[in-house]
C-alpha cells in the first residue's frame, strides 16, 4: 500500500515549476477526436487522469504517440468504434467530453455516467439540453449516456448554470455542425479558453471564449496542428499556498498571473508578501498571517478547486476564516481530516468557520484530489509526521508531487507498505 509521509515544521525555499493544466488536457485530448490528422499536444501534465484519457482515446481507435513526458501526438483520422469503454469512463468524470466530441465526429456515442470526485449531485442535465437543442436523441440506459444525431445543426443554447464542462462539452460538439451555435451564460475559466483555442489551432471557428456569450460557426473538417496547454491554475495556487502554509520564500513559476488575481489578492489580504513577473509569482511568509472570507464562485472568481487548500492555509492564520462553497452542494468532506490535525473548523450550511491555532501530525485521507493536496499543505504546517493513506487522488491531478516539493525544502517521501 502507498502512502505519503509528511514531516512538517519546514520552511519552504527555492524555485518550483508548474506544468500544463488538468482540466484543459483532459478536454483538450478528447477534443481530438474531432480531428482527421495529427494533433501535436504539447505542455501535456503526466498524471493519471491524462493517462486514463488517453487510454480511452486508444480504446476507440485513435492513435496515440508519446513524444516524450509532456508532449503527446494523436492521430484520430480511423476510429474504430463510438462506445468508450465502460470501466474507465465511469471512473473519471471529464470522461463525458467523449460524448460531445464522438457525437460532433461520428454522430453516435455512448460513454458511461460519468465518475470522479464526490462533491454531492453531479448532473450533466445541460450537457443534454445542449446536445439535444443541437438535434441528438439522448438516453440512458443501463449506466450507459447514448447520444445519436442525424445530422447535428447549430442553435442557439442558454446554460442555466455557467458549467464548465456542458460550455466545452456543446462547443466540441458544435465544432462540425452544420451552421451556428451560440451558448450563452457560458462559463469563462481559462482551461474553456484553451480548449477553444486548440479548436482554432485545429481548423474550428469558434468566437467569444471567455466572455459570457461563446459562438461556434461550423466547419467541414478540422486538420492536424501543434497546440500547447495552459499551465494549470489550480497546481500553481497549490504551491502558492503551500509556501504561505509552511513560510519561507518560493518562486512558483510558468504561471499565467491573471489567472492567479483572485488568488494573489487574498494571500495579501491574510498578509502574505506576493510578487508578481511576467509568468511566475513569488510568494513570501514571514510569520504571522491573519483571517479572511472566502465565497468559491465562478471564474474570475475564487475557485473552488482551491477552496480545501485554503482551508489548510486558513488553519495557521490568527483569528477566524470563513470559507462559503457556492459552486457545489458538498466540499466539505475533508474537514474531518483536518480535525484528525487539531484544527478547529465547524460546519454551518454552506460555510466553514475556521479558527488558526497549532496543527499536529496525524494518520488521514485524501477524501478527493483537491482534498489529498490541503491534506500535504496542512501536513507542511504541522507539528510531527503526518501520513496520508491513499495518495491515489493526488497523483490523479498532481504530477510527481512528492519529489517536487522535496525540491523547495518539503519533507515528504512516498512509502510502500506491503
Ligand atoms: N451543473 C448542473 N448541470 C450540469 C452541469 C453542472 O447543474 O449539467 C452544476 C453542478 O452541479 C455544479 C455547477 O453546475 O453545481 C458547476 O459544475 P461544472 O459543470 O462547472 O463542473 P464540472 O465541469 O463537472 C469542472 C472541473 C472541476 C471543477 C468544476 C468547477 C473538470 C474535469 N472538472 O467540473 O474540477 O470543480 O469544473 O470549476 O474540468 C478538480 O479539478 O478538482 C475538479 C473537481
Amino acid at each position: 500500500m502507498e502512502k505519503l509521509e509528511i514531516i512538517g515544521g519546514n520552511r519552504l525555499y527555492g524555485e518550483i515549476s508548474v506544468c500544463g493544466a488538468k482540466n484543459a488536457a483532459v478536454a483538450i485530448i478528447p477534443a481530438a477526436l474531432l480531428v482527421e490528422g495529427v494533433c501535436r499536444i504539447e505542455n501535456v501534465p503526466d498524471i493519471k487522469d491524462v493517462q486514463l484519457i488517453l487510454q480511452m482515446l486508444v480504446h476507440l481507435g485513435a492513435k496515440v504517440n508519446k513524444i516524450d513526458v509532456s508532449t503527446i501526438e494523436i492521430d484520430a483520422s480511423e476510429l474504430r468504434t463510438h462506445v468508450a469503454a465502460y470501466d474507465m469512463a465511469s471512473r473519471m468524470r471529464a470522461s463525458y467530453y467523449l460524448l460531445g466530441a464522438l457525437l460532433g465526429r461520428l454522430g453516435k456515442a455512448e460513454v458511461a455516467l460519468p465518475g470522479g470526485c464526490n462533491f454531492g449531485q453531479r448532473p450533466i442535465n445541460l450537457h443534454e439540453k445542449g446536445f439535444r437543442a443541437m438535434g441528438a436523441k439522448v438516453a440512458t440506459v443501463r449506466g450507459q449516456v447514448i447520444a445519436t444525431a442525424e445530422e447535428l445543426h447549430g442553435n442557439s443554447i442558454y446554460l442555466d448554470t455557467a458549467s464548465v464542462g456542458a460550455t466545452i462539452n456543446i462547443m466540441l460538439a458544435a465544432a462540425l455542425a452544420r451552421g451556428r451555435t451560440v451558448i450563452e451564460n457560458a462559463a469563462k475559466e481559462p482551461h474553456v479558453v484553451d480548449v477553444a483555442n486548440f479548436l482554432n489551432t485545429m481548423g474550428a471557428n469558434v468566437r467569444g471564449a471567455g466572455t459570457d456569450v461563446i459562438r461556434v460557426n461550423g466547419v467541414e473538417k478540422m486538420y492536424g496542428g501543434v497546440y500547447s496547454i495552459i499551465p494549470d491554475q489550480i497546481e500553481a495556487g497549490t504551491f502558492m499556498l503551500a509556501a504561505a502554509a509552511a513560510g519561507g520564500n518560493v518562486l512558483v513559476k510558468n504561471v499565467i498571473p491573471r489567472h492567479m488575481d483572485s488568488i494573489c489578492s487574498k494571500l495579501e489580504e491574510m498578509g502574505v508578501k506576493v510578487t508578481e513577473y511576467d509568468d511566475s509569482i513569488r510568494v513570501e511568509r514571514d510569520g504571522e498571517i491573519h483571517g479572511v472570507r472566502i465565497k468559491t464562485r465562478y471564474y474570475p472568481g475564487f475557485p473552488t478547486d482551491m477552496q480545501p487548500q485554503m482551508a489548510a492555509l486558513m488553519t495557521t492564520a490568527v483569528g477566524e476564516s470563513t470559507i462559503t462553497e457556492d459552486v457545489w452542494d458538498n466540499r466539505f468532506q475533508y474537514i474531518g481530516e483536518l480535525q484528525r490535525l487539531g484544527a478547529d473548523i465547524r460546519v454551518e450550511g454552506r460555510s466553514a468557520i475556521i479558527n488558526g491555532g497549532p496543527l499536529y501530525g496525524a494518520p488521514v485521507r485524501a477524501t478527493d484530489l483537491r482534498a489529498g493536496a490541503a491534506m500535504i499543505i496542512a501536513g507542511l504546517a504541522a507539528e510531527g509526521k503526518t501520513v496520508i493513506n491513499d495518495p491515489y487522488y493526488i497523483d490523479r491531478g498532481y504530477s510527481n508531487i512528492e519529489e517536487r516539493l522535496r525540491s523547495i525544502g518539503a519533507r515528504i517521501e512516498r512509502v510502500y507498505e506491503v
